[in-house]
């Protein structure tokens, strides 16, 4: 209690607004909505920084979300817990081989997911989040426009399936997601007879073919909250089960089977790098000013055209 009196009083005094992910601890999803911040995905955290007052934002998730604020809000300070918080996606995409990867493909319009590096959106034509990648895609697919995709192979599967566009893939994935398993889901199900299933499109594709809906973290909270069905089974990161359950008192929540323990793995399936975002980080960093984002003025200028695209496009 004493430690989120002290952070209360920081972000006053700091003239901050807090932004959390789904997926970091309930501690620091609450807080943000207390304290006049959000919860949401990396769209919405994006959209809600650049138009906030506040002059400096504090931002609960992982190095790229910060990253994606600063080049929103570059007058801004942006403050995160820890900035060892990365993501599989963004490491395994270095903008070396994913630019001399485009090189390769002139004819195709570059079409980047938000969980990249700056210097890798700095590349693209346009940057997609999971909740609008699909719309993004099949507008450039109806303009008939050739599709390069990274760096999430199963999204970028799950779009080409559902679109039809004509793709090349990087071959990244999450490592939380790139963990669940059919034949482990399979059985659950069998177990929960009248479970809806939802699942989370960076998960591999029988995993996806499972479900009862696909979608971004948003269209998951959507769905538990519109299907009529008192439980579910979640393909995405455990983070996400405070919200659904918050916001759904009288319906189950149930995880997604995972590798390790014969698929009997229990609340395995948790990024390591959002689990870094702690109380005291966060009190830290706003109390010091340690773990500023900073990203390279002109970098950010290039890298903000993809995003204030798809931004546009989601308006
Ligand atoms: C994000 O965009 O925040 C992540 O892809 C998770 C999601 O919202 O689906």
């Amino acid at each position: 209690i004493a430690l989120k009196d002290r952070i209360r009083r920081l972000l006053r005094e700091r003239n901050a607004v807090m932004v959390s992910h789904f997926y970091v601890h309930p501690d620091l999803q609450d807080l943000a909505e207390e304290t006049g911040g959000i919860v949401s995905d990396s769209l919405e955290m994006a959209r809600f920084g650049r138009d906030h007052a506040a002059t400096t934002l504090v931002v609960s998730g992982v190095r790229f979300m910060g990253e994606t604020s600063k080049i929103l809000s570059p007058e801004k300070r942006v403050l995160m817990p820890d900035l060892d918080a990365n993501c599989s996606l963004d490491l395994g995409c270095p903008v070396e081989q994913f630019s001399a990867f485009c090189d390769q493909h002139p004819d195709r319009t570059v079409v980047v997911y938000a969980n990249t590096s700056a210097a890798v959106k700095a590349r693209a034509d346009w940057l997609v989040t999971s909740s609008c990648a699909l719309d993004v895609v099949g507008a450039l697919h109806a303009a008939g426009q050739k599709i390069l995709w990274g760096p999430d192979r199963h999204l970028g599967d799950y779009i080409q399936r559902q679109t039809g566009a004509d793709m090349v893939s990087w071959n990244g994935a999450c490592i939380v997601h790139d963990e669940f398993k059919a034949l482990e889901l399979e059985l659950l199900m069998k177990e929960h007879p009248k479970a809806k299933v939802l699942v989370h499109p960076e998960s591999p594709s029988d995993v996806i073919a499972l479900a009862h809906a696909v979608g971004s973290t948003s269209a998951i909270l959507n769905a538990a909250q519109r299907m009529d069905a008192n439980e579910f089974i979640v393909a995405t990161d455990t983070g996400m089960l405070h919200k659904l359950r918050t916001l759904n008192p009288g319906k189950t929540f149930i995880e997604a089977p995972t590798a390790g323990n014969g698929g009997t793995c229990k609340s395995c399936a948790h990024c390591p790098w959002m689990a870094m975002n702690g109380l005291v980080e966060l009190a830290n960093a706003l109390e010091t000013g340690a773990g500023e984002i900073h990203v390279d003025p002109a970098l950010g200028v290039r890298a903000r055209v993809p995003i204030d695209r798809m931004l546009a496009f989601t308006a």
